[in-house]
């Protein structure tokens, strides 16, 4: 694998690469884990020649902490990079990705921007579509790679790569999440916790678990989410952001038992670290 650092570096070795084979992007914000690893496999077994970007975006993080603290662990990364095929890493640093007369796009995200993600971390989707956006244009992708662990976001890049022109179409790959034995979704943000918050932190996915299944047998969703806040506050959780029921075709959100395909979300503090998890529903 060869890492650069700057756009011309990285459309060179782009030119060179044959242009025959598909091109798939993984953006990550480095911090990898075997979630990421997998989104690199699913390209690799897809027979794309496979592009991942690391870089810690600063106009996504709607608190200047979770920026300052979000785990870095650049050389590391290059190494699980390497060992797991990657053809090529961009590590940019800010300025080549936002030079002074970067001028950011308004992204109409509809309903996305103010429900659940949306309603909590003012600005965010709109940083993370300026970031994948400026990626893709960079990039020139056929194929972009992403975890169903943040799944709005997933809709909300969705949304932006049907809204965007860009010079090539850009297809979705959403990749399942990747869980520790435990249930534990994988998330960069989990290496700040300590080894107590880690063993707390899968009591998130159990109540998932246990909320889909009294939804399935028909208790209402008040219900189920005022038990299931309940019970994760008492696990020693600090604070939920939601834990809510919405619908998978319109992403709305869903009170009573419906045939239609649902997912569960949740967005909670534990040891003030943010952490999100869901489950779908079918
Ligand atoms: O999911 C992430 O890690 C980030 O939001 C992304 C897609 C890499 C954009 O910075």
């Amino acid at each position: 694998m060869e890492t650069v650092t700057s756009i011309n570096e990285l459309k060179e070795k782009l030119n060179a690469v044959n242009s025959i084979k598909k091109l798939a992007f993984v953006p990550t914000m480095g911090a990898l884990h075997a979630g990421h690893i997998e989104l690199i496999r699913k390209a690799k077994l897809n027979g794309a020649y496979t592009v991942c970007s690391i870089f810690v975006n600063p106009t996504q993080f709607n608190d200047p902490n979770d920026y300052r603290l979000y785990p870095r662990n650049f050389i590391q990364d290059e190494v699980l990079l390497t060992n797991n095929f990657c053809d090529l890493l961009f590590i940019p640093v800010v300025s080549e990705i936002y030079p002074t007369n970067f001028n950011p796009p308004s992204y109409n995200l509809g309903s996305l921007e103010y429900h659940l993600e949306g309603q909590y971390r003012p600005g965010h989707f709109q940083g993370v579509c300026q970031v994948v956006d400026r990626l893709i244009s960079i990039i020139e992708p056929d194929e972009l790679y992403l975890g169903k662990k943040d799944y709005q976001q997933c809709l909300v890049i969705e949304k932006m790569l049907k809204d965007q022109l860009h010079k090539k179409q850009v297809e979705l790959v959403k990749i399942n999440t990747v869980r520790q034995n435990d249930g534990l979704a994988l998330s960069s943000r989990n290496l700040r916790l300590s080894n107590n918050g880690l063993i707390m932190a899968n009591k998130l996915f159990e109540n998932l678990q246990l909320a889909a299944i009294s939804f399935k047998e028909g208790s209402p969703w008040h219900e189920i989410e005022s038990f299931h806040k309940k019970r994760i506050l008492n696990f020693g959780f600090d604070k939920i952001d939601y834990f809510a029921c919405y619908g998978i075709d319109n992403f709305e959100p869903i009170f009573e038992k419906t045939s239609t395909p649902c997912i569960i979300l949740t967005a909670v503090y534990l040891e003030g670290i943010r952490l999100i998890d869901n489950l779908e529903l079918f």
